[in-house]
């Protein structure tokens, strides 16, 4: 099987769990429900999750620990994507091929859809901290909360929206992408690891390399936004255009953008050599990542 491969039968097994995660659709009020799981089980690539299980499973954890953080971040990645698309923010009417939740259920069930998987995450994680009451789930939640908090993914789009239609210097763009975007794969990683045992070394190096690889990954998805279509990305393109975002793109070009996702990926492979053998699928994974077409 070929990385894409792994990732696709990986990103299954995630399904699975998420659909035993959320409350049946019928549960009452169901308009809630109805919208979480619209959402959640729109197709996404699952790609946190499995950093999460992959990282876990590289320092040698037990997968069935890590399940329920693997959940929960994709949980709060997926109500980041609903607030992201909302008129107040990037105002986008398609996002993983289908209609946004905005557009489908109006913005009042969006926004509650999106609060309520924020809220749920944080339930998934702290039932499975009560079961299993070890430093290590307290840890990886609390990499999670951080990475997707005040200290993250939350001041990342902050500042985005801020600088919509201003000039910002590097400093900024990189505050950017490595806050609303590289802190969540962080999280990833370093909660994965944590689950698995790993020293607090360990679990730097981890998140170090999760700030290469998240930065590459926006810009990748800046670059993506001007080359591709929506029906390959299953969201708009030109969004960020429509926005006035500055981008690694509107900043530097694609040709040069392109360059730094390479840069930035082959940083995280160096970092992620220190593992050995064991970190073999990461690195597979990285350099996939920065080829990809969605
Ligand atoms: C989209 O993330 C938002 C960005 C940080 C660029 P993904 O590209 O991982 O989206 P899904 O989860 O596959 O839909
Ligand atoms: C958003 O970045 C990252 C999030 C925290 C959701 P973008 O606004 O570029 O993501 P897309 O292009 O809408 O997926
Ligand atoms: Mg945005
Ligand atoms: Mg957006
Ligand atoms: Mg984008």
């Amino acid at each position: 099987m070929n990385c894409k491969q792994i990732l696709q039968q990986k990103a299954m097994e995630i399904e699975f769990y998420l659909q035993k995660a959320l409350p049946e659709k019928q549960t009452y009020p169901s308009a809630l429900f109805e919208a979480m799981r619209y959402s959640l089980f729109a197709g996404g690539k699952r790609l946190r999750p499995v950093l999460l299980l992959c990282a876990c499973e590289m320092i040698g954890g037990e997968k069935e620990k890590a399940i329920p953080f693997a959940c929960a971040i994709e949980m709060i990645h997926t109500y980041s994507l609903i607030h992201d698309d909302l008129p107040a923010m990037d105002n986008d009417d398609y996002r993983r091929g289908k209609l946004t939740s905005h557009k489908k259920f109006g913005e009042d069930m969006a926004i509650l859809a999106g609060d309520a998987l924020l809220h749920h995450a944080f339930e998934t994680m702290t039932q499975a901290c009560v079961k299993d009451c070890s430093v290590a789930t307290i840890k990886a939640m609390h990499a999670i909360a951080h990475g997707a908090g005040v200290y993250g993914m939350l001041s990342g789009q902050v500042v985005d929206v801020l600088s919509q239609g201003n000039a910002i210097d590097e400093k900024t763009m990189y505050f950017i992408h490595k806050n609303k975007t590289a802190a969540m794969l962080q999280a990833a990683l370093k909660a994965g690891v944590l689950l698995g045992g790993a020293t607090e070394q360990q679990a730097k190096i981890m998140e170090e390399a999760g700030e290469k690889i998240g930065v590459a990954f926006q810009i990748a998805d800046d670059i993506l936004d001007v080359t591709s279509t929506l029906e390959v990305l299953g969201k708009p393109v030109h969004s960020d255009e429509k926005n006035e975002k500055n981008t690694y793109v509107t900043m530097y070009g694609v040709e040069a953008s392109q360059k730094m996702v390479e840069a930035f990926s082959q940083e995280a492979v160096c970092l992620l050599k220190t593992f050995g053998k064991e970190a073999d699928f990461l690195i597979e994974l990285t350099r996939y990542l920065i080829t990809r077409k969605y």
